[in-house]
């Protein structure tokens, strides 16, 4: 994949730091890894763009550039590089200095030139990319994102949408205690909503899962101390069924009315189940006063009808986000009060 050091880059005639700006309103889209397909389906079918257009776009990996900047950050971009520019360099030592000069925070996407992309790194200031332990909040300063097109250029971003480097959020993994891999998709939600304001479940929270077989969620909640009431079909692996904060019902959990097994501190659905379905049952909570804050898994089936995502955007104290951990799925977040908290932009 990546020329480290081809006899034709040696005989390059040397160019000292050319550093050009994109053409105005250029802008670059990072997709989620393994979803650029999703990425561009988002593109054609939420923003209209023709498909010839996105197949003219250039494209570096899941690196996207584009001639304008959309007018919102698609969900399936893990972070837009706002301001890019190109910038061709002889050496290592001239690629860092040259981001250095610009600020302290930068990632790599690697795409190519591996080698010399972890070499200009190690010459960064230090940024930890290690995977975390939950809890955690995310950083709030900015960081940048480049990556190198070829051995003597790079394309660079100061200004990006996410504090995350290179917009990821990965957990160092428990592949003992809890039940499901899915309980990595409610750490980095709860991660976003005290990176934003501050507030986690906790010792006396009552929590309601619903979906929650075999149990990962209820495993989240517990190790945070809140009491549980998991729903669901099938049972949650014995240690959680024998844990005395949580409560197991086997039911529809759509078909239990709020006022009945309510209030809740948090109410979260994992559940799979139609956009539609989902979105009056969460209808009913709100309206219900029953509780404050919700977490949902929005779970796509087949083709994303747009619609129904912008109606739980549209939600007041709520916002939608596409996780790292989440698969054809998309997260929806509402936090009490949220719209008119001080928020720390993610
Ligand atoms: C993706 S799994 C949930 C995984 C779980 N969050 C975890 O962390 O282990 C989805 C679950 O939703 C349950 N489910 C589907 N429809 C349901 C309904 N109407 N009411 C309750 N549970 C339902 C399924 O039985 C399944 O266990």
């Amino acid at each position: 994949m990546s020329a480290e050091r081809s006899p034709a880059s040696t005989e390059r005639q040397p160019v000292r730091g050319e550093r050009k700006p994109m053409p105005n309103g250029a802008a670059a889209y990072l997709a989620f890894p393994e979803a650029a397909h999703l990425f561009t389906e988002e593109l054609h079918n939420r923003f209209g763009v023709a498909e010839s257009e996105i197949a003219s776009f250039r494209r570096y990996g899941d690196l996207f550039v584009l001639p304008h900047a959309l007018e919102k950050t698609p969900y399936w971009c893990r972070t837009a590089l706002t301001e890019p520019f190109t910038f061709s360099f002889n050496s290592i030592g001239e690629a860092a200095a040259e981001l250095k000069r610009i600020q302290r925070n930068w990632a790599p996407y690697g795409f190519t030139s591996f080698r010399r992309t972890a070499l200009i790194q190690e010459k960064l200031p230090y940024v930890n990319m290690k995977p975390k332990t939950f809890p955690v909040k995310i950083p709030t300063s900015p960081i940048g994102v480049y990556m190198l097109t070829d051995d003597h250029t790079m394309l660079a971003s100061a200004r990006t949408t996410s504090f995350l480097p290179a917009g990821t959020l990965e957990f160092k993994e428990d592949h003992e205690n809890p039940p499901s891999r899915a309980y990595l998709k409610l750490q980095e939600a709860l991660t976003h909503v005290y990176s934003r304001f501050g507030v986690l479940p906790g010792e006396g929270s009552r929590c309601f899962d619903a979906g929650a077989c075999p149990g990962g969620w209820t495993w989240v909640l517990r190790q945070l101390g809140c009491t549980v009431l998991a729903v669901d079909r099938a049972e949650l692996a014995p240690k959680l069924m024998a844990d005395p904060l949580v409560t197991f019902q086997k039911h529809d959990a759509f078909t239990l009315p709020p006022q009945e097994i309510g209030p809740f501190d948090w109410v979260c659905s994992d559940v799979i189940c139609y956009p539609e379905r989902l979105l009056e049952w969460v209808g009913k909570w709100l309206d219900s006063g029953m509780c404050r804050n919700m977490i949902c898994t929005i779970k796509m089936q087949g083709a994303i009808d747009w619609r129904v995502v912008e109606r739980f955007a549209d939600i007041p104290d709520s916002t939608v986000l596409h996780l790292n951990y989440n698969k054809h799925e998309l997260t929806w977040i509402h936090v009490d009060g949220a719209d008119s908290r001080t928020e720390n932009a993610i």
